[in-house]
């Protein structure tokens, strides 16, 4: 692969000469050499979300990470909704790293990271009550920022207040966590390991903050503390002996010469600075946080494949040019079974947007794209992706704005697809997808500027077909195929 340039087989929508002059690897993206010469970098991954979370990184990482000795999660908490499938039965993953489900996988839980303590325990609960076995396979780092009863209070009492401008927020506590980290009178993993009456002076020092806050500024009822004290006491015995630093581990394990899979939470809309702000999350879903978060140089993360649906889908508020509000829409959301695997909450559905994943491809340095749920444009008889947008004025808009009372306002300029009439579902051979299906990927490609290597045809790990043969495609291929 290095210097070269990837080869896919693309559809008649987008000859190959064309997309080999817009897309070449900026520099080979899986053996970056060390100034010793040592291969730095060809054995680690990141999965990231291209769109507006919920694009099935669960499936994608869970898919992949049987060939890695460290699975990562490095941002946001349990907001995240991750759904794996494992023999017959389905996982709903909020904190645990995906790679749970492969005995021998170590999964971290970073410093940039908000963890709610009783979530946590909660999930390794089921894990065990499903005959995972977890003991010694889950390190919560001692930065990570923990998030308290009190947080939750507040993140309810906040979206109250903004009434109709609500973010629609999984109501998890995130955006309070981490305003207080950023305030810098978080309660972090290490309190957890602390003794119990240093943790007992510190949580109710904050959480009668919060409680002041509560009541002060919003009129809301203040959280029980002998209530929440009792609960963070339950769970700090269990989880105390997780807390560990995660950058060490990390660097052993690539010392040892072994891989680590990085899993983004969330996705590039969603994240703090790059998405739809105000209503976004409050992390950062880039890539690049994970250097930060983990506490490694950014040299230790491998190339990153950013995880996008064949149409769009966002939960809570704010802008969604593509969305549908109709039949085609509604048709979408049930039978891509879209709603949330936090909050249960439908999805707002609607076409492939690639103005936005474009620029998702731009900001976040996304190598590579796994589409997944191709199997739920079955049966439409066409299909549209957005290219570009305009404003009731009629100008033209080509790429995301930063204000999102301008994005609010953008009307997509679609381009009209065929749809297939042979359906998709199961296939794991590219051959094997009808000629519309192929032209769909290859013309997505071209519009994203990023080569398209997964897609995913169904929830299961063996509904899916690796795209390409370049280098970085072998690899995927062996991963998958290891499982
Ligand atoms: P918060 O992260 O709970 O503060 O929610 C902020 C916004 O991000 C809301 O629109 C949520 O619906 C959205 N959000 C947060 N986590 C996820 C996720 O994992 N998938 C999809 N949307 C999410």
């Amino acid at each position: 692969m290095a210097g070269g340039f990837y080869t896919a087989d693309l559809g008649s929508v987008a000859p190959a000469g064309v997309f080999r002059e817009a897309f070449a690897w900026p520099s080979p993206p899986i053996a970056i050499r060390s100034r010793a010469g040592g291969r730095m970098s060809q054995d680690s991954l990141m999965i990231i979300g291209g769109q507006w979370g919920d694009e099935g990184k669960g499936k994608v990482v869970d898919l992949l990470s049987g060939g890695f000795a460290a699975v990562v999660r490095y941002n946001g908490g349990n907001n995240a909704g991750h759904t794996v499938r494992f023999a017959d039965r389905r996982f709903a993953l909020h904190l645990v790293p995906s790679g749970i489900i492969h005995p021998g996988v170590t999964c971290y839980l970073a410093s940039g990271m908000v963890v709610d303590p009783s979530g946590l325990v909660g999930e390794m609960d089921k894990l065990v009550g499903e005959g995972v076995e977890i003991d010694g396979r889950i390190v919560l780092s001692p930065r990570a920022t923990l998030i308290l009863p009190t947080h939750r209070a507040l993140d309810a009492a906040r979206e109250g207040m903004r009434g109709a401008d609500r973010i629609g927020t999984t109501g998890r506590g995130i955006g309070p966590a981490y305003q207080d980290r950023a305030q810098r009178r978080a309660l972090r993993g290490h309190v957890l390991a602390d003794d119990p009456s240093t943790r007992r002076r510190d949580a109710m020092a904050l959480m009668e903050q919060h409680n002041h806050e509560l009541e002060a500024l919003f009129g809301a009822e203040p959280v029980d503390l002998e209530v929440a004290m009792a609960e963070l006491e339950r769970v700090a015995g269990r989880l105390g002996p997780l807390v560990a630093e995660v950058g060490p581990a990390l660097r052993r394990h690539r010392a040892d010469g072994e891989a680590v899979l990085f899993e983004g939470a969330q996705g590039v809309m969603l994240d703090l600075a790059w998405g739809t702000y105000p209503y976004v999350t409050s992390s950062s879903c880039l890539p690049g946080f994970a250097a930060a978060s983990c506490g490694i140089g950014p040299r230790l993360l491998g190339p990153v494949i950013g995880v996008m649906k064949a149409y769009a889908t966002r939960v809570g508020g704010g802008p969604f040019p593509t969305e549908l509000d109709d039949a085609t829409g509604e048709g979408l959301r049930e039978r891509g079974a879209e709603y949330g695997t936090t909050t249960g909450r439908p999805r707002r559905c609607g076409w492939f947007d690639a103005v936005a994943a474009r620029f998702a491809v731009e900001v976040a340095g996304i190598d590579a794209v796994a589409v997944t749920k191709l199997d739920v444009l079955d049966g439409c008889p066409e299909i549209r992706v957005a290219t570009a947008y305009r404003l009731p004025d009629g100008s033209a808009v080509d790429t995301f704005p930063a204000d999102s009372t301008v994005a609010e306002r953008l009307e997509p300029v679609y381009e009209t697809l065929p749809g297939w009439r042979r359906p998709t579902e199961g296939v794991t051979r590219i051959a094997d997808l009808p000629a519309e299906a192929r032209d769909y990927l290859g013309y997505l490609e071209a519009k994203v500027g990023a080569p398209i290597v997964i897609v995913s045809t169904g929830p299961r790990r063996e509904e899916t077909l690796v795209r390409g043969d370049g280098e970085l495609e072998r690899r995927l291929r062996e991963l998958v195929a290891g499982g």
